[in-house]
This record gives structure tokens, C-alpha cells and sequence, in this order.
């Protein structure tokens, strides 16, 4: 994969692109930000897009999309049963992973509570590289339990080793040796491991892993909501297939499994979802729920301009040119912020930059949420959105402890072709300042606490007046600045 090279030597990633269409940000004063961060109770997800200024919450639904997915788009033919627009999906995924059967879903967690309520049982293990929250919530909805078997390079915080998302081998070994093949629903890979910082596994892993799986007879499920970068990152990192064409690459890694689902709010830049798989048992246990919680099989609870879409989308995901605008950005924002000394995590992932809360804030015990309160910092201070993927994103035990991350993090997510290097450059600035001024922040404690994925509703308020202290030094390092 070539990257441009500039003549001063910079390292400056390349937008591969032109902007045809924009729309208009908001970039409120400090003190409106005080108010609305208030008002959300600390918790990114409440916030109000109108006192957003760049919104790396997430890159779920929010990528650019391209001019031909909106052509594509104009032709959908809408009906409730029968319509031309599915096939074209259905073909593309053919081509693509050499799967012959797929079952449209409305999004990637509609395609993870079919699988678990179609093949785990109660008292079931589903290992793992990595969970990820919604997949481990119908895998426990549903009696089973979530067995993770990432190396030990991946949870840790900065490193060098280019496949983080890999599965420890030893460890699937040793855990079909004990739980024999019965207790195991299937065996899980997250491509682009979310929740570790949208880290990478190799070609290579993936296939020791189907190997291992194969011969015991379990099912290999891959969640593809991440390939993207998966992809550009086995051809970019991994030097056996540095000769192989993306297109390649996909097929490889889709021979290797049984079943692929994915978000198409990730994969392929639209909003939806699908399950593929070549095994007819499987699919037709599968379809009967579709029917029941999605929609007709020719639409399963997208509409057909989204069909349309994302059969362009996936298509586009197999040109270079596309796929590495993510993780060159997410790299120029982890390099940015690493030479200012603010702890990310390494090597760069997809999906977004991952700031480490624990060493940001060594001062914020984890019973105060560090990765929530500098969500609330970063917010504050620069209109930066991003998401808490720390203790809050957990779920207490039954007796009530709390159950403590692996990791803090502060995940801004970089939507892909959404944003350009000055707003990057914009935000980078503002964290660094935060930095250095990292002692004024605090905690966090909740006011109001759901009991499942607290998270997306839970309010919290500050320990201490911190917020109050850091407007002011704001205003008097900054000015009038907005
Ligand atoms: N699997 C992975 C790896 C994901 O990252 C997500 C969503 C899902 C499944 C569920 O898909 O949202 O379409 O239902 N991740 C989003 C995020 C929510 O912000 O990281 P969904």
C-alpha cells in the first residue's frame, strides 16, 4: 500500500477525496459547555448535537458516504417482499466472502441476539478474543457466559506488537481441553477489537484459530463490523500477505469461518447489518427469527436505500484508497498526542485514538470513573465528543460490586472521512492542554445508575467543583477564545 510521502519528511496523512457536500458546526463558548455537560449528567451519550463541536462518540452510522452509494441509493426498489434491490446484497456478499446464504438484519447487535438465541444454551461458553458490550449482553441474556482469550499483548496499554486482537492460542487450547466441545456454543472474533482500542489480529491468527476449531468441531463466528481496518492493517502489517490484493485478503479470512455478521453502520459506511454463512442447518435456524424480529428476508428492518448502499459500500471497502484514510488519521492523532507525552494506546488501532484515563489521571481511583470524568473533561474544554470505555461500560455484579475495566479509556472515534487534519490538529491541542493541567481533574460518582448498560442513560456529577476550576483556567489561558 503506497502512502504519500512529503518533501519536508512530515508524517501527514492524506485525504483521498474531495468534499462535496458539508454541513455546518457548532463551536460553543466554555461556559454552554459547563451547562450541557451538566445537564447530561457527565454522560457523553446525553449530550445535544447543537453543543457539539466535533463528534467522535462514534463511527457507528456517522461515516461519509460516498457519491456512488448515493446514486445507488435513488435506484432502491422498495417493496415488502421481492424487491430487486436485495439480490444486489446478496450477490455482493457472494462475491466478496464466497457466502451463499445471508439473512438482512436492522444492525449488528439484531445479528448477535439471533446467533445467541439460535446456539447458546444455557451454561454455554462463548470464547473469545475480545467481547464487546452488546455481544456479551445477549451472549449472558441467553445463559451462556464469555470465556476471553486475547494475548497478553493485548491489554496492554502501549506496545509494539502489530496484532493486539490476536487469540491466545495456548489458551483456546486449554479451554477446549477443559469444557469439551459440548459446552462450547462457538468461538468468537472480533475483527478490529473494539473495546481494546480497535486493534488488529493477523491472517495468520485467524487461521491457527479456524485450524483449532475445525478439528474440534465448533462453529468459528467472525464479527466483520470492524474489517475495514482489520483489513488494511493485515496488508500493511503482516508480511505474508503484503502482495495480496484486499480482495484477496477478505476472501481468506471469510474460508476461514462458519458464520460472518456485521454492522453495516461500520462496514460499509450505511446503517443496517447482515449474518452470512454457507451452512444451510445454521441459516435455516436462523431465518425463522429473522422473520420474527427483523423483517420480511428481503429486508430484515433496513430499507432498501441502505440495501443499496451497503452493497456499494462493501464494494468500496476493497480499494486501498478507502480503507486507509481510518487508521492513517487515527495514527496521525496517536502520534500527535504520544509526542506531547499523553498516554494512548500503541501502536495506533482503527476505529479511533484510545487516550489511557489510568495514567491521565493516576490521581481518580477507578471507583471514580477516570475514563468517564475525562470524557467530561475532554468535552468541556474543547467540544470534543468522545466515549467513556472504561468501568461505566461494565455491569455490576449481582451483589452489587462494582466489576473494574481492564482498562480506562477515552475512545474518540474517528468517523471515517468525516473530518479534516486542521479539526484533528484542533482537537489534539485542546487534549494536550488538558494534560497539562491534568491535576484539576476529578472524579465522577452516579446520581442515577440503570442497572443494564448504564452507560447509554446513567447521570453522574463531579467530585469537588473541578469543572468550575478548569473554565476559569481555561479563560485565562485562552482569553475570549471560543
Ligand atoms: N460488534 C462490534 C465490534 C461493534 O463495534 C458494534 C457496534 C456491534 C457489534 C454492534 O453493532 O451498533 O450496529 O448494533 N459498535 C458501536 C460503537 C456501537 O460505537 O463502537 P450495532
Amino acid at each position: 500500500m503506497s502512502k504519500v510521502i512529503f518533501h519536508s519528511g512530515e508524517n501527514i496523512p492524506l485525504e483521498l477525496h474531495k468534499v462535496r457536500i458539508v454541513q455546518k458546526l457548532n463551536l460553543v463558548p466554555i461556559e454552554r459547555r459547563l451547562a450541557a455537560v451538566r445537564e447530561a449528567g457527565n454522560n457523553t451519550f446525553l449530550l445535544k448535537n447543537r453543543d457539539i463541536f466535533l463528534d467522535m462518540l462514534t463511527d457507528s452510522g456517522v461515516n461519509a458516504m460516498s457519491d456512488k452509494q448515493l446514486a445507488a441509493m435513488m435506484e432502491s426498489d422498495d417493496s415488502y417482499a421481492g424487491s430487486e434491490t436485495f439480490p444486489k446484497l446478496q450477490n455482493k456478499i457472494k462475491e466478496l466472502f464466497g457466502m451463499d446464504y445471508f439473512l438482512p438484519v436492522h444492525q449488528g447487535r439484531a445479528a448477535e441476539n439471533i446467533l445467541s438465541q439460535v446456539f447458546v444454551k444455557e451454561g454455554q461458553v462463548v470464547p473469545m478474543n475480545y467481547h464487546f458490550t452488546t455481544s456479551k449482553a445477549h451472549i449472558v441474556l441467553n445463559g451462556g457466559r464469555v470465556e476471553e482469550l486475547v494475548g497478553d499483548e493485548g491489554l496492554k496499554v502501549t506496545s509494539d506488537h502489530p496484532f493486539k486482537g490476536n487469540i491466545d492460542l495456548g489458551k483456546l487450547n486449554a479451554l477446549i481441553a477443559a469444557e469439551g466441545k459440548d459446552k462450547i456454543a462457538y468461538v468468537r472474533i472480533e475483527t478490529g477489537t473494539n473495546l481494546i482500542g480497535g486493534q488488529p489480529h493477523s491472517l495468520e491468527n485467524l487461521a491457527e484459530v479456524s485450524a483449532i476449531c475445525r478439528k474440534a468441531g465448533i462453529m468459528l463466528v467472525f464479527d466483520a463490523s470492524l474489517l475495514a481496518d482489520n483489513l488494511y492493517f493485515i496488508k500493511t502489517r503482516e508480511a505474508a500477505c503484503k502482495d495480496m490484493s484486499i480482495r484477496e485478503i477478505t476472501r481468506k479470512i471469510a474460508d476461514l469461518t462458519d458464520v460472518i455478521y456485521f454492522s453495516a453502520r461500520k462496514l460499509g459506511c450505511a446503517r443496517g447489518g447482515g449474518i452470512c454463512t454457507n451452512n444451510l442447518d445454521a441459516y435455516m435456524k436462523m431465518r425463522e427469527l429473522i422473520t420474527l424480529y427483523e423483517g420480511f428476508l428481503t429486508y430484515g428492518g433496513m430499507s432498501v436505500r441502505e440495501i443499496e448502499a451497503i452493497a456499494v459500500g462493501l464494494e468500496e471497502t476493497m480499494d486501498e484508497d478507502m480503507i486507509c484514510q481510518g487508521p492513517q488519521f487515527i495514527e496521525f492523532m496517536v502520534n500527535e498526542l504520544n509526542k506531547h507525552g499523553v498516554p494512548v494506546i500503541t501502536p495506533a488501532g482503527g476505529l479511533g485514538c484510545h487516550v489511557d484515563a489510568m495514567r491521565f489521571l493516576p490521581h481518580v481511583p477507578q471507583s471514580q470513573y477516570p475514563a468517564g470524568a475525562l470524557a467530561s473533561a475532554v468535552f468541556l474544554v474543547s467540544g470534543v465528543r468522545g466515549m467513556e470505555r472504561g468501568s461505566i461500560s461494565e455491569q455490576r455484579n449481582p451483589d452489587g460490586s462494582e466489576v473494574y475495566s481492564n482498562m480506562e479509556l477515552l475512545r474518540l472515534a474517528m468517523p471515517r472521512r468525516v473530518f479534516t487534519l486542521s479539526q484533528v490538529k484542533y482537537a489534539v491541542d485542546r487534549i494536550v492542554w488538558l494534560y497539562q493541567n491534568r491535576e484539576m481533574i476529578g472524579g465522577l460518582k452516579f446520581v442515577e445508575e440503570p442497572k443494564m448498560l448504564r452507560f447509554f442513560f446513567g447521570k453522574l456529577t463531579t467530585v469537588g467543583d473541578w469543572h468550575e476550576k478548569l473554565v476559569a483556567k481555561f479563560r485565562a489561558d485562552f482569553g475570549d477564545s471560543l
